[in-house]
């Protein structure tokens, strides 16, 4: 199958005065599931659209492979479009909606024919074939609209926010067959979302958006251990933030000492310092903090909330912080009654240090 990969030079996009995409330069592998993930209104399907060909940028460019596109109109670039609003025609049957933008492009009818049995197979949507779709799931009818995307053999696979008005099983599940699809057939894919649990299962890298620029880009496991900025750290899953002053420089091994509000000690290490002074907010996952009894440094257990599995901990470590702490469920294990002083501990490289002032 044909694939490109995706240039997308120093590109903006205004309406009027506001600033929707602000000079966003990003490289995109050949055959790459790329995500653009952020909150409602920093700019991702202004992005797509462009990327699509039905906004034109007020700056910039984009290419697929080294072509630049900015001249070829929408219906040209060969883009396999899932959008939101993108609906299928409710006269057509599911066979006859998938063989739609093969017909339009006049491909025989033995060719049209192979591609939809194909199509009809790899999203297991053979057994409704013949239905319409009112008589389908929405989670059927959206692999309706995966299923006519990709069976035209686009160069680029275009999804916005797929499966946003599905329920949240049907979205877990439909999740991994249109990873599975991609794998397959290899189409380099733009997949945009506000979900970071999606963007974290689905892809090889995310660029993280904000206010229409790029925060951070990287692959899911670096996006979610390795923050940049602070907001990162605080948008990609759960986070403490932990006021610190720094008290010292690195030791030999590399590691930074930091003095935590209200008295207990934690070390980072000095590669994941995010700025300078001596203020910094301290950033570590929930599940990364190991709660033990008897020599306390400082905490004392507030809660435990019980959630089956898990167990969370919520601890005053004094000077009006908290921490919270993740830990799976064991047999056996005895709760620990409010009120207990406890020793809480986070190994250093779970840890990012941002400066307070002048930080990212
Ligand atoms: N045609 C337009 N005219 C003026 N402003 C627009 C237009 N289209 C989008 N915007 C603005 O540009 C910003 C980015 O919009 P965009 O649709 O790209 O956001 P988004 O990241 O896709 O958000 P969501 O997650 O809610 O879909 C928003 O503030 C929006 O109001
Ligand atoms: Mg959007």
């Amino acid at each position: 199958m044909p694939t490109t990969s995706v240039t997308i030079e120093a590109l903006s996009k205004r309406f009027g005065d506001f600033v929707a995409v602000d000079d966003v330069s990003l490289s995109i592998r050949s055959g790459e599931f790329f995500t653009l993930l952020g909150s409602s209104g920093c700019g991702k399907t202004t992005l797509l659209r462009v990327v699509a060909g039905f906004l034109r940028q007020s700056a910039g460019r984009v290419l697929f492979g080294d072509r630049p596109i900015d001249d070829v109109p929408a219906h040209r670039r060969n883009t396999g479009m899932v959008f939101q609003n993108y609906a299928i025609f409710p006269h057509l049957t599911v066979t006859q909606n998938i063989a739609y933008g093969l017909k339009a492009r006049g491909l025989p009818r033995a060719e049209v024919d192979r591609r939809v049995g194909r199509m009809l197979e790899m999203t297991r949507l053979a057994p409704f074939a013949a239905r319409r779709p009112r008589e389908l799931s929405g989670g059927q009818q959206q692999r309706v609209v995966l299923a006519r995307a990709v069976v035209i053999e686009p160069d680029v696979l275009l999804m916005d926010e797929p499966l946003s008005n599905l329920d949240a099983e049907m979205r877990v599940h439909l999740r991994g067959e249109i990873r599975a699809l991609q794998r397959e057939i290899g189409v380099t894919t733009i997949y945009v979302t506000h979900d970071q649990e999606e963007a974290l299962s689905l892809s090889d890298r995310i660029a993280v958006m904000r206010a229409g620029r790029i925060e951070q880009l990287g692959t899911p496991h670096e996006i979610f251990n390795e923050p940049r900025t602070r907001f990162v750290a605080g948008f990609i899953g759960e986070s403490n933030f932990l006021p610190a002053r720094r008290a010292g420089e690195a030791d030999a091994a590399g590691l930074v000492p930091f003095e935590a509000e209200g008295g207990p000690r934690l070390a980072v290490p000095a590669s994941r310092l995010r700025g300078e002074g001596a203020r910094f907010v301290l950033a570590f996952r929930p599940h990364h903090v190991r709660v033990a009894p008897g020599a306390a440094n400082g905490a004392v257990l507030r809660d435990t909330v019980y959630a089956g599995t898990s167990m969370r901990q919520v601890l005053d470590v004094g000077g009006g912080a908290q921490v919270v702490a993740l830990a799976l469920s064991q047999p056996g294990a005895v709760a620990t009654a409010p009120g207990a002083a406890l020793r809480f501990d986070v190994v250093p490289e779970a840890i990012t240090a941002f400066a307070e002032d002048g930080g990212p």
